[in-house]
């Protein structure tokens, strides 16, 4: 299957201002289909405050992806950029290969507090893709540790997305991402996801969980290393876990002797109310990795928490985790954290997030009642998909060229025409999915329903019974 994920088809081009020629002369997007901009302007955001950004010509947006999940309190706070600016007059930059600096180190006393307890060890990095490779690599450097050298297995679920670098991407599920870069790091194995829309109704609603036993057996405990799941899971369009999932995970990985990553690079810093994907579901895991959140997106960080359970062997001694990346903990990134984390505790956004995912989850439940394309609706927090059926009594989907012209041929510039930026996206069935600012409201709300309503009314109308 395609795997195109941002931009689809852009509206036709219009007036090519200097930019946009500078644009498709040098600068290569990520995950884009680049040809398709020979006649079609790309998408230049100029400008962003509170939960809307505008383009190059002035046009306002409701970022309903918080800018790829990542601009937790929003656009335009200038306070973020003070900080940074403020520790750039102090120190610029130093590393944390054998040095250490007041904000990395005020930064991970405080992700440390506010992380599930007994989780004190942080490790910086630069990004999502690097928390997960550092995970995976911690994970072995323990095992070999305790003598099970031979655990580097890693269990993770189809369709789910890890990140793009060699080790995470065979912890990525999904095949269009995976096959052309093959041989990929060993050891990547994927079990069922909990996207239980098309399950039998008389499914055990553990069954997911039960297959991580399963493939740890069907693999051999002794050569498994760790589990790694996001707490909600993105790609595939939002799956919650059922009640005990988690629960029942974390005793299958005690059973076996097998660590446990909550991947939180979304889910974490109040994306579905609280700081920690772990804390809604209360579960206890060994690791968790972070990043976009944690500094609002206004530099790029991630980070790895570890439990003293597995940090504690490596605090001893002569023993080190021998790895690193220069940026990890870089001082204006860790100031910026802080003051993002100010931000969060000043208004209270794990708050607002818990007070008003009714009212969210009410109106995409709104469309699901009205429109025939909408099958489902799932998620929790501020982070939703509705999947889209040709049949809603049925679920059936739609055919890989049917949804290569819904989604791409028309949905993605239909909604980014109609001023609403969210993901249109058919890694696993085609869904639409909304991740507002942790700052949106009732009349970003509404604002979501009339595009959504228009513009998928019209899908249905145009594309589907036509
Ligand atoms: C769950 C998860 N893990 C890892 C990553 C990779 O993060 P990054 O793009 O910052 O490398 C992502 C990115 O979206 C993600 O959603």
């Amino acid at each position: 299957m395609a795997t195109n994920l941002e931009t689809a088809t852009p509206p036709a081009s219009g007036a090519q201002s200097n930019l946009q020629e500078l644009a498709k002369k040098h600068l290569w997007m990520h995950f884009t289909r680049m040809g398709a901009y020979a006649d079609h302007e790309v998408p230049i955001i100029v400008r962003g405050e509170g939960s809307y950004v505008w383009d190059e010509h002035g046009k306002r947006y409701l970022d309903g992806l918080s800018a790829l999940f990542c601009v937790n309190a929003g656009h335009g706070r200038a306070e973020l950029g003070e900080a940074a600016a403020e520790q750039a007059k102090e120190l610029g930059f130093y590393t944390n290969w054998s040095y250490a600096h007041p904000p990395a180190i005020e930064l991970a006393a405080r992700v440390a507090s506010l992380a599930p307890e007994g989780m004190e060890r942080v490790f910086f990095t630069s990004g999502g893709s690097e928390a997960v490779e550092t995970a995976l690599k911690l994970c072995r450097n323990w095992h070999r540790l305790n003598g099970d050298g031979q655990r580097i297995k890693v269990i993770a679920r189809e369709v789910a997305y890890h990140g793009t670098t060699l080790g995470a991407l065979s912890a990525t599920g999904i095949p269009g991402l995976r096959s052309v870069f093959e041989p990929l790091t060993p050891g990547g194995c994927h079990v069922p996801n909990t996207n239980s829309f098309r399950w039998p109704a008389d499914r055990d609603p553990l069954w997911a969980a039960d297959q991580i036993e399963q493939r740890i057996l069907f693999e051999g405990p002794e050569t498994v290393s760790c589990v790694i799941l996001e707490p909600v899971q993105n790609a595939g369009g939002c799956f919650a876990p059922p009640e005990g999932y988690w629960q029942r995970v974390r005793e299958i990985c005690d059973r076996y002797g097998v660590l446990l990553i909550s991947d939180e690079v979304i889910c974490s810093w109040g994306r579905l109310g609280h700081y920690f994907g772990a804390q809604r579901y209360d579960y206890s895991p060994d690791i968790i990795t972070t990043a976009k959140g944690l500094t609002s997106a206004y530099a790029p960080m991630g980070a790895l928490i570890a439990s003293d359970k597995v940090a504690d062997p490596f605090m001893e001694g002569t023993t080190m985790f021998a790895h690193g990346i220069t940026f990890g903990g870089h001082p204006l990134a860790s100031a910026i954290a802080l003051a993002n984390l100010d931000i969060f505790e000043r208004e209270d956004l794990c708050g607002h997030v818990r007070e008003k995912e009714p009212e969210l989850q009410g109106m995409l439940e709104g469309l699901h009642r009205d429109l025939e394309i909408v099958g489902d609706v799932r998620g929790a927090g501020y982070f939703w998909a509705l999947e889209l059926v040709k049949d809603r009594d049925t679920k059936e989907s739609f055919t890989h060229e049917e949804s290569e012209t819904l989604l791409r041929g028309f949905l993605s510039g239909a909604l980014y025409e109609h001023g609403l930026i969210c993901r249109a996206d058919d890694r696993g069935d085609p869904v639409i999915q909304l991740c507002p600012p942790l700052i949106a409201d009732t009349p970003e709300f509404e604002y979501i329903d009339r595009v959504l309503r228009d513009v998928l009314t019209e899908a249905w109308d145009k594309i589907v019974r036509h």
